[in-house]
């Protein structure tokens, strides 16, 4: 557990801490000081030296990148491709996907909207059903109810990890046993969960895994990852190549490169991957069990405190929730308590029902107010939050 001093120390290493309560770190956290002067450094480079020639003098630390995410999730480098952010990473990924009429698509209620819309569009295309598993009691996504679903028509299981809009951690190891049992390719939507909780690809078992640089891992805007196993490497063919993806190795043939940078493109930004690099590098040092124990403890405070709070009702799901905390304020809109909380320097933001048609419309919600916390906030910040919400109205 981190002492109050290591806390100080932390944000001391957090130039944003002086200047806000940030609790908007599920949509992008305070960057440590490590990172924006990689970053800096970088474009400072670039224009000193020209843009290839940096890279070429960074070429070590922009293939540390690979290396630290490998060692963060327990994948080989390999497995790596670095893009600009987890929508991307996702979409290389399940559009290098082959679809036949009838196949089917298992996914679960929390999946984030983009990869809903993602679904919807194959369907149309390509005739393919898409399942959304139901719940448990608890709000999780029913492994029994998973199990029964099965049959030889699943081509995919898709799931996200945690949501955007709530503080549900999905059992994203016992889906991983599923999909091997049932031979079904996994693909895992890591956005939220990695950077704030233990993400290991051998113990959740999934093929393919994406995530964002900013969020959790308090890296660089415009970078993500994915994760692509040995395993269904080479059946997945990227939708679109590039001279970086493939190599153009006749006047009428190409040859794809069989390592996870087959789904990248050529050009990157440079900065942005050392960057991620430097941000991975001091979650590791801070250590993944340390940062989820402070958030945990963090999080476990600001939904006692919040359910003290008159009018207030909590709005997490699951047996096991995370630093992603969601509610409601009797008589008010989400997003005017969100603007008030925001108004008096407290950054939190607002989920609505929109993004997520088969979680918080179903359940009657047409927005939360969505606090995050992380290992840097402090017990005071999350209190004065709870303090911050507005007395409730009649609705
Ligand atoms: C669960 C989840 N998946 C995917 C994404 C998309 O990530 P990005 O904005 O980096 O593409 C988000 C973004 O908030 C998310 O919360």
């Amino acid at each position: 557990m981190l002492t109050n001093s290591a806390v100080a120390r932390l944000r001391a290493d957090t130039p944003g801490c002086a200047n806000v309560t940030h609790l908007n770190n599920a949509g992008a956290s305070l960057q440590p000081r490590a990172v924006t002067d990689a970053v800096i450094a970088h474009l400072r480079l670039e224009a000193e030296t020209g843009g290839y020639e940096a890279a070429a003098a960074r070429a070590p630390e922009i293939e540390h990148t690979y290396d630290a995410i490998a060692r963060l999730i327990g994948a080989r480098p390999d497995e790596i491709a670095v893009v600009e952010n987890a929508t991307r990473a996702w979409d290389m990924a399940f559009y290098g996907l082959r679809w036949q009429p009838g196949d089917r698509i298992l996914t679960a209620r929390a999946e984030y909207a983009s990869n809903a819309i993602a679904f919807l569009q194959t369907a149309r295309r390509y005739g393919v059903q898409i399942d959304v598993v139901p719940d448990d009691e608890t709000g999780r996504l029913s492994l029994d109810a998973m199990r029964g679903m099965l049959d030889e028509r699943v081509k995919l299981i898709a799931i996200t990890h945690v949501p955007t809009q709530g503080g549900l951690v999905n059992p994203a190891a016992e889906v991983g046993r599923i999909a091997r049992e049932a031979g079904v390719t996994y693909l895992l939507d890591a956005c939220q969960s990695v950077g704030q909780l233990p993400v290991d690809v051998d113990e959740i078992g999934c093929d393919l895994l994406s995530a964002p640089g900013r969020k959790f891992l308090r890296g660089p805007r415009g970078t993500g990852f994915l994760y692509a196993s040995r395993r269904v490497l080479g059946l997945i063919e990227p939708p679109f190549l590039d001279l970086h993806a493939a190599t153009w190795t006749s006047p009428d043939t190409y040859e794809i490169r069989d390592d996870a940078r087959r789904f990248e493109t050529w050009e990157g930004n440079y900065a942005g991957r050392i960057g991620l690099g430097v941000a991975v590098d001091y979650a590791l040092e801070v250590g993944v069990d340390t940062i989820k124990a402070r958030n945990d403890l963090l999080a476990t405070r600001l939904r006692a405190a919040l359910a003290e709070r008159p009018g207030v009702t909590l709005r997490d799901l699951g047996s096991e929730q995370c630093a992603i905390v969601t509610f409601t304020v009797a008589g008010h809109d989400s997003r005017t308590v969100a603007k008030t909380l925001v108004d008096q320097g407290i950054n939190v933001s607002v989920s609505i029902g929109d993004y997520a048609q088969w979680d918080l419309s179903p359940r009657g919600l047409d927005a939360v107010v969505r606090a995050s916390v992380h290992y840097y906030n402090t017990e005071e910040e999350v209190d004065r939050l709870a303090e911050a919400i507005p007395a409730p109205t009649r609705a």
